[in-house]
């Protein structure tokens, strides 16, 4: 009987998005345009990924970025693709990357967007054929089109988010984005050459029994921190922790869970990015029902001051983040 078969439900990712600008009888499509770029990059990179152990591409690349760590040929690759394409495509005035320093005015004077992207993300788990990913942000620029994105376009806090996304290079390769009206995930079918959608409508169960932590820090951890990280184990939680936010966040999304990257000793500000690695997962978690917190304030509500500043991060299944806040309330 044709219905007991599992058939894929045909819808591929540039008809869902058209679709949903359907929505918006006035949208002029350039925030579409922006997403089918997104994800065109995206399969490049997932090309070059897939290949890396055959061809030179994988390893160091010989050079310290801003944050100081050794970029890989991958960062650097993933980069210049996702770029690439959000310069050819015409909408984004501005990029905010992880491996750049200064902003990238693409010269589109006319784009009414600004993307903050983490192009590669999981470095070290690259040579080793282990999940990692790539993490966008986008916002609508504030300032009048016709020049360059500004200061003040490139700062906003992530509650002026309209889309945010990731992709994971997994045993499958998804696409997960929202544009505010819930989450939707996609999984790229390599022979057709097309994302389809795979996961409509992704909500977070409400509490979980994962959590997610380096606890190699942990000795430098608050009392906080610390007092959390104990009750997950008297409560028997199950310990994952890959060590690519992507991946490690993706899991806990569809099973329930929470991810930890807390302030310790060596990271006072935690390690991960607000404007390409928190705040997107937060709008994300939100928006499937989860929540978000630094330990002091909504992540969604932090004011970015600089483009490569960092926050703790605690974020998954709504019951958790609670109560990890509960415990976290005594370091403030
Ligand atoms: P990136 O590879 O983009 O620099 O991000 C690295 C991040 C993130 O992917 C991961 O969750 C975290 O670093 C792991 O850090 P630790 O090795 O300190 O646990
Ligand atoms: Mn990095
Ligand atoms: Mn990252
Ligand atoms: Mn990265």
């Amino acid at each position: 009987h044709p219905d007991k078969l599992a058939l894929p439900v045909g819808t591929t990712l540039d008809r869902f998005i058209m679709r949903k600008q359907e929505d918006f009888p006035y949208a002029t499509g350039e925030l579409s345009q922006l997403l089918r770029d997104i994800a065109l990059a995206a399969k490049i990179v997932n090309r070059e990924i897939n290949r890396s152990g055959l061809i030179d591409i994988a390893g160091a690349y010989g050079n310290r970025n801003v944050q100081g760590e050794d970029q890989q040929k991958l960062d650097v690759i993933a980069n210049i693709r996702f770029i690439r394409a959000l310069r050819n495509g015409g909408e984004v005035c501005t990029i905010i990357s992880e491996e750049d320093e200064e902003v990238i005015q693409t010269g589109n004077v006319q784009g009414k967007y600004i993307v903050a992207i983490d192009p590669l993300d999981g470095s070290s788990n690259i040579d080793v054929n282990v999940s990692i990913g790539t993490i966008f942000s986008i916002y609508r620029r504030v300032s009048p089109t016709g020049g360059e994105g500004t200061r003040q376009d490139c700062l906003q806090t992530g509650t002026h988010q309209v889309a945010a996304g990731y992709v994971v290079y997994g045993s499958s390769t998804m696409l997960v984005y929202t544009t505010g009206n819930g989450v939707n995930g996609f999984t790229y079918e390599p022979s057709l050459g097309e994302f389809f959608l795979s996961h409509p409508n992704i909500q977070t169960p409400a509490t979980g029994a994962i959590y997610s932590i380096n606890e190699g820090a942990s000795a430098t951890f608050s009392a906080g921190t610390t007092a959390f990280v104990a009750y997950c184990k008297e409560q028997n939680y199950s310990a994952r922790y890959i060590g690519s936010l992507v991946a490690d966040f993706h899991r806990n999304l569809l099973k329930g869970g929470i991810y930890m990257y807390p302030a310790s000793a060596k990271a006072p500000q935690g390690k991960l990015r607000l404007m390409y690695e928190c705040n997107p997962l937060a709008f994300i978690v939100e928006q499937a029902g989860g929540k978000a917190t630094s330990g002091r304030c909504r992540i969604l509500e932090i004011e970015p001051h600089e483009m490569h500043q960092r926050s703790p991060v605690f974020i998954g299944s709504s019951e958790l983040v609670e109560k990890a806040e509960q415990f976290l309330a005594q370091d403030n």
